[in-house]
């Protein structure tokens, strides 16, 4: 069953977690939760974005993330297209902006875009008439991971409020972490970042976490303990001695995650280097980790941002927004 009440989206794109309320965040929570249940049918399509054209535009390589777009797109009853950079006119000099012109002129109705350059989602969505996603750009925002961690913690935890989440590793170069932030600050958590001094962001603080360089310590009556990939693609110097030496002291293992509660949840956005940033039996126990269920419930939440996005707007040459919840 389709979720039932749409409510109204005030922006055009999702760029980002910071600028979205509170409530904006609760409803497309909420919206994401028929979606999951929907993803469990065994008829899981709808025919809400029937008509509707989705490109996904990935200038960076992912997989989880590119497949889960493209699955909830598919289940809404769009056409989805994948370009990737490999394919592209990128390879023959041809300019994001060229692109997204090129993209635009085949009246796309969302774009769903992923860039190593932090910023260049925001750029390409002032150039097209259609709504755009950000699906990573650099080391700014995800916002579609941070909704999805909160669904996740949500229908585990029941609410965001109160809780104490530490976000663990390499917060310096990962969007994760600081879309996450911004979501868990709005939502009245409190935050922790735990990290060795060179994988934190200069100014952390502004982004009012508390920072810990100990995990033990950082991880002390934690009810959720989620951990980040070391992100080397994004390093161009030594960050940390060794991989090795990185696991004994910042590696998520049982004697480390004893410091949090003892329902304290395992989360990771993947994908995981296992034995580096966390032990892989631990990752793989159901009964602490839900990186599993992260996975799951990326598709419920990309669905509803979907159909918010690419389902209210008419982008025809006579068209204007459609009113919202009247479509
Ligand atoms: C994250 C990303 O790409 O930022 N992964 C993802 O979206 N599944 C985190 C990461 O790559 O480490």
């Amino acid at each position: 069953m389709a979720p039932a009440a749409p409510f109204s989206y005030p922006h055009r794109h999702l760029l980002g977690i910071v600028g979205l309320s509170a409530e904006v965040i609760d409803e497309l929570l909420q919206l994401s939760e028929g979606y999951v249940e929907q993803n469990r049918q065994l008829d899981k399509k709808q025919a809400t974005l029937r008509g509707r054209t989705q490109i996904n535009l990935f200038f960076e390589s992912s997989t989880r993330t590119r497949t889960s777009f493209e699955l909830a797109g598919k289940r809404l009853g769009a056409d989805v297209i994948n370009m990737s950079v490999e394919g592209s006119a990128i390879k023959k000099g041809e300019t994001l902006i060229d692109t997204a012109m090129t993209l635009n002129a085949m009246h796309p109705d969302v774009l769903v875009v992923r860039h190593p350059e932090s910023g260049a989602v925001n750029l390409l969505a002032q150039k097209v008439d259609c709504a755009v996603i950000n699906a990573g750009d650099g080391s700014h925002e995800h916002p579609t991971q941070a909704l999805l961690d909160a669904l996740t913690i949500r229908r585990r935890k029941r609410s965001l409020e109160g809780l104490i989440v530490a976000i663990c590793g390499d917060v310096r170069h990962s969007r994760v972490a600081r879309s996450n932030i911004h979501l868990l600050n709005t939502m009245g958590a409190q935050t922790r970042v735990v990290a060795p001094p060179t994988l934190l962001p200069p100014n952390i603080d502004r982004l009012g976490v508390s920072v810990f360089h100990d995990m033990y310590e950082g991880l002390a009556g934690a009810d959720i303990v989620m951990m980040l990939r070391l992100q080397t693609e994004r390093m161009y110097s030594a960050y940390f001695p060794s991989l090795r030496e990185y696991f004994r002291y910042y590696g998520l293992d049982r004697d480390k995650l004893a410091a949090a509660k003892p329902d304290a949840l395992v989360m990771h956005p993947g994908p995981m280097n296992r034995g580096v940033e966390i032990d892989t039996e631990l990752a793989d126990d159901i009964d602490r980790s839900v990186i599993r269920e992260q996975v799951e419930m990326g598709v419920a939440v990309r669905m509803a941002c979907l159909e918010i996005l690419a389902g209210r707007f008419d982008n025809t040459a006579s068209g204007e927004q459609l009113a919202g919840a009247a479509k």
